[in-house]
C-alpha cells in the first residue's frame, strides 16, 4: 500500500502500527494538528486524538499498518468558505483596477476646478467650483480606501492581542461611550501574536464601530450594549483548513441585526445598509484578516448579532 495517495484527501488520516504509534500522516493530518509529518511520525496516536471529537478507527491487516485513524474535516464548510473567497477576491480586484483608472483623471479633475477657481472674480460662481472640489476629495478619499489594502507588505511583529482591543475600546468609548455601555471580556490566557498590529486593529475596528453604529442609528433601543470579547479556541475551520488553535475576537452586540438582504453579500465591496456608509468596512476587514491566514464570519438574528475575526495562531 503507498500512502501517498492518502495525500489527495481533504480528511487527515493516520496510519498507525500494532503499538498505536503514528507511522504516517496525510498532508491534511499536518494541517490539522498543526505538526510536520516528521514531527507527527513516532508519536503515542490515542494521546494525540484525546481532544478530537469524531475519530473513525479502521484496523489493518497491511503490516506495518494495524490502524488507519480517519477525522473528518468539515469539508463542505470549507468548500463554502473558498467560494467565497475566490469571489470576494475577484470583486475586490475589479474595483481596485478600476479604483486606478479613475485616480489620474480626478487628480486632473481637481487641478482644473482650483485653477478656474482662481480665475473667478464672481464668488457665486466659486460656490461651483466649491462643489467641483469638495466631491472630488470624496471621490479621492473613496479611490483611496480601495486601493489601501495593497499599498504595502505587512508588517509583522509581535504583541498581545488585548493591546489591539484596548485600543479599539478606547475609541468607541470616545465615540459612543455616552449612548451604550461597552463590556470588555478578555481572556487573559491568550498567548502573544504574530501578526500587523494596525491591520488587525483597523479590522476590529471597522466590525466594531459596525456595531456601534448598528445601536445608535436605531432610536427606541432598549439599554444598547456591546461586548469585546477575546477567546482561545480549538479546532476552527477556516478558509483552506481546519487550524488546531486559533484567537477569536468576537464584536457583539444587541442591536437589531444584519438586514436578511445583506446577509449573503455584506463582505463584497461597496455594499452598504447605511445611508451615509460606503460598505468597505467588512470587506477591508475580511481582506485584513485573509492576509493573516484568518477571516471574519457572523451570526445575527434581532437581539444578538456576532462578528468573529478568528486568527490562526502557530503551535508552540
Ligand atoms: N453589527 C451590525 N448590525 C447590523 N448591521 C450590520 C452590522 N455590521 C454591519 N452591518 C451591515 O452591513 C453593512 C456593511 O458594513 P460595512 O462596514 O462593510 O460598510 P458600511 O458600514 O456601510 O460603510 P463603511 O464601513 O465603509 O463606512 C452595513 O451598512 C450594515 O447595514
Ligand atoms: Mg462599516
Amino acid at each position: 500500500m503507498d500512502p501517498a495517495g492518502y495525500d489527495l484527501l481533504k480528511t487527515a488520516v493516520l496510519l498507525l502500527d500494532g503499538d498505536r504509534r503514528v507511522r504516517h500522516a496525510n498532508t491534511a493530518a499536518e494541517e490539522y494538528f498543526g505538526l510536520s509529518r516528521r514531527q507527527l511520525e513516532g508519536m503515542d496516536a490515542d494521546p494525540l486524538i484525546g481532544m478530537v471529537q469524531s475519530v473513525v478507527k479502521v484496523p489493518l491487516r497491511a503490516a506495518p499498518w494495524a490502524w488507519l485513524y480517519e477525522i473528518p474535516v468539515r469539508a463542505t464548510l470549507l468548500d463554502d468558505r473558498q467560494h467565497a473567497h475566490a469571489e470576494q477576491t475577484a470583486q475586490r480586484e475589479s474595483l481596485r483596477n478600476l479604483a486606478h483608472e479613475i485616480r489620474n483623471p480626478l487628480s486632473g479633475l481637481r487641478a482644473a476646478a482650483q485653477l478656474l477657481e482662481g480665475e473667478l472674480e464672481d464668488p457665486g460662481l466659486r460656490d461651483y467650483t466649491g462643489v467641483i472640489i469638495a466631491e472630488a476629495d470624496r471621490l479621492v478619499d473613496l479611490v483611496e480606501r480601495l486601493v489601501s489594502s495593497q499599498r504595502q507588505g505587512l508588517e509583522i511583529r509581535c504583541f498581545n492581542i488585548h493591546e489591539v482591543c484596548e485600543r479599539v475600546y478606547t475609541l468607541l468609548a470616545a465615540e459612543y461611550g455616552r449612548r451604550i455601555e461597552i463590556v470588555r471580556d478578555y481572556d487573559a490566557s491568550a498567548p502573544e501574536l504574530r501578526g500587523d498590529f494596525s491591520r488587525i486593529l483597523q479590522a476590529l475596528l471597522n466590525v466594531a464601530r459596525n456595531a456601534g453604529q448598528a445601536l445608535t442609528e436605531n432610536p427606541g433601543l432598549q439599554a444598547p450594549r456591546l461586548i469585546l470579547r477575546t477567546r482561545v479556541g480549538h479546532q476552527l475551520v477556516l478558509l483552506r483548513r481546519q487550524v488546531r488553535m486559533g484567537l477569536v475576537l468576537s464584536v457583539i452586540d444587541n442591536g437589531p441585526g444584519v438586514p436578511d438582504a445583506l446577509r449573503d453579500k455584506i463582505f463584497h465591496p461597496l455594499l452598504t445598509g447605511r445611508a451615509q456608509g460606503s460598505g468597505l468596512g467588512l470587506s477591508l476587514a475580511q481582506e485584513f484578516m485573509q492576509q493573516h491566514g484568518g477571516l471574519v464570519e457572523f451570526d445575527s438574528r434581532p437581539g444578538h448579532t456576532e462578528f468573529r475575526l478568528i486568527l490562526p495562531m502557530e503551535p508552540l
